[in-house]
């Protein structure tokens, strides 16, 4: 540990706040924030590595030191639970209690409970569906034709979690559930996360349109799990999984606790998982030559035939390829967590209730510890640079007790889906079309990004 801690009260009340930007008297930093998301996530850490700042009326540090978030993420994460900016109402409607938002010990029950369906064996059964579904889609792409590649993704993660979670095929409900939960999600697609803190009752259009299909989703997936529960057929999806879990005592999980799980699992795994492919598939258009890497690798271990789970040890490049992806264009780009009690962080006392952020946006291209870090370089990701990087310097799944349950599932469909498009087709950037980042719930292309398809088999 970089800094030794000691939390006695007698320290803790001679130590120091933090430094930060004064802000706004009634707002604080509220408008420069919403101004310019990332650009002000950036110049926040010239005040160093601890950084306090007021929102309205919450008091927030943002933390830039990977020692310090590891003490907040993992080493002492029993002292914080999640940001206020995931306990809105409009939130909790949408995720309820499910696995990113609970706390306490009905979130460890949960977690132990979900744990099995996502072990390696079983969720590589799901590889399959992953390859299928991509070659059916890229089967009417046409040489030439300009496609927002975003929006493909999208559809086709989309498909594949319904697929997972619900067994899409046998059950007619289930693309319905897809589309009006992307319905739901849209209002969080457009505003940045911290806006959440300021919680919005008034009845708007988008909280009536909210309302209803949230109605509409939970009638569905309460019939689907009644359906399932009186069949008692184990069809191998994520449901069944969930529906036959049970505790050491016995007990499984209600139908409330169901429904809220198969919303966050629906929410968690489409878009950061779309994300990452599309944010690939833009630094590959820009890059010749990891691209020529890229097609090198999968020719030599494929040689045209589609990939399967046992071939992701083979394909170290296109997982370098991800990982570095991710990196640069974090789909997860924050991270925020309140204290419970008082506590200390690099010689400052932070006060109970403090809304803590930490960023892969800003960690993820700190020089201090990824050299050229605007650089689209997977070259980087060797055994030996992963071994001196502070663990908390790269993080795009989190870290800790909460980190990402469905680590090993993205990072499948990243690589399956990589791999299988990779084979038949290159993309090259519109150049009209300029690729803006919006810092929403996750970070996304403001308006997509258009490319032109280029199949490699008749390029040749
Ligand atoms: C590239 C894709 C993904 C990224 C970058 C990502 C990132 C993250 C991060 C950073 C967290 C921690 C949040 C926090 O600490 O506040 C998280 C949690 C979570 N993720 Fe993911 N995730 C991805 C894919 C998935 C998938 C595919 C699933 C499920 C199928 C999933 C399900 C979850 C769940 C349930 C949690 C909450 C875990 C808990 O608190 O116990 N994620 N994810």
């Amino acid at each position: 540990m970089r800094r030794a801690r000691n939390n006695s009260t007698e320290r803790l009340a001679s130590a120091e706040l933090a430094p930060g930007p004064k802000g706004n008297l009634i707002l604080g930093v509220m408008s420069e924030f919403n101004r310019d998301t990332l650009g002000f996530i950036e110049r926040m850490r010239d005040h160093g590595d601890v950084v306090r700042m007021r929102f309205f009326y919450l008091t927030a540090y943002f933390l830039y030191n990977p020692d310090d978030i590891e003490y907040v993420l993992s080493t002492n994460a029993r002292n914080f639970i999640k940001a206020r900016s995931l306990r809105t109402p409009f939130f909790k409607r949408l995720v309820g209690n499910g696995l990113l938002t609970s706390e306490g010990e009905e979130w460890k029950r949960q977690r132990r409970l979900a744990q099995p369906a996502f072990h390696r064996e079983r969720i590589s059964a799901y590889g399959e569906v992953m390859v299928e579904y991509t070659e059916r889609m890229i089967s009417l792409w046409k040489e030439n034709e300009v496609r927002d590649i975003h929006r493909d993704m999208m559809r086709l993660t989309l498909e594949i979690v319904v697929k997972t979670l619900f067994d899409a095929d046998i059950s007619g409900d289930a693309d319905r559930v897809g589309r009006v939960l992307a319905e739901m999600v849209k209002p969080f697609a457009s505003q940045a996360t911290l806006k959440w803190i300021l919680d919005n009752r008034l009845p708007t259009p988008t909280h009536r349109r909210f309302n209803a299909a949230a109605k509409e989703i939970d009638e569905i997936v309460y019939r689907l799990i009644a359906e399932r529960r009186s069949s008692g057929y184990d069809r191998g999806d994520l449901l069944s999984m969930l529906l036959a879990a049970h505790d050491e005592d016995g007990s499984q999980m209600s139908d409330r606790q169901l429904r809220d799980e198969v919303i966050t699992l629906f929410l968690a795994g489409h878009e950061t998982t779309a994300l990452t492919l599309s944010w690939a598939w833009y630094l590959l258009a820009q890059n010749a030559d990891v691209e020529k890497h890229f097609h090198a690798e999968l020719d030599e271990v494929l040689a045209g035939r589609l990939p399967t789970v046992d071939d992701m040890p083979r394909l170290p490049y296109t997982e370098k390829i991800a990982k570095e992806s991710m990196r640069l264009y974090p789909p997860a780009y924050a991270l925020g967590r309140e204290a419970l009690q008082e506590f200390e962080l690099g010689g400052y006392r932070i006060p109970a209730r403090s809304q803590l952020f930490m960023f892969q946006w800003a960690m993820h291209r700190d020089p201090r510890y990824f050299t050229e870090p605007s650089r689209f370089y997977p070259e980087r990701w060797t055994e030996e640079f992963i071994n001196v990087l502070p663990k908390y310097a790269y993080f795009p799944f989190g870290g800790g007790p909460r980190a990402c349950i469905g680590n090993y599932f993205a990072m499948m469909e990243v690589m399956l889906l990589l791999a299988t498009i990779g084979q038949r087709f290159r993309f090259s950037l519109v150049p009209d079309h300029p690729v803006s980042l919006m810092p929403a719930m996750s970070l996304r292309p403001a308006d997509g990004i258009k490319v032109v398809v280029d199949n490699r088999r008749s390029s040749g």
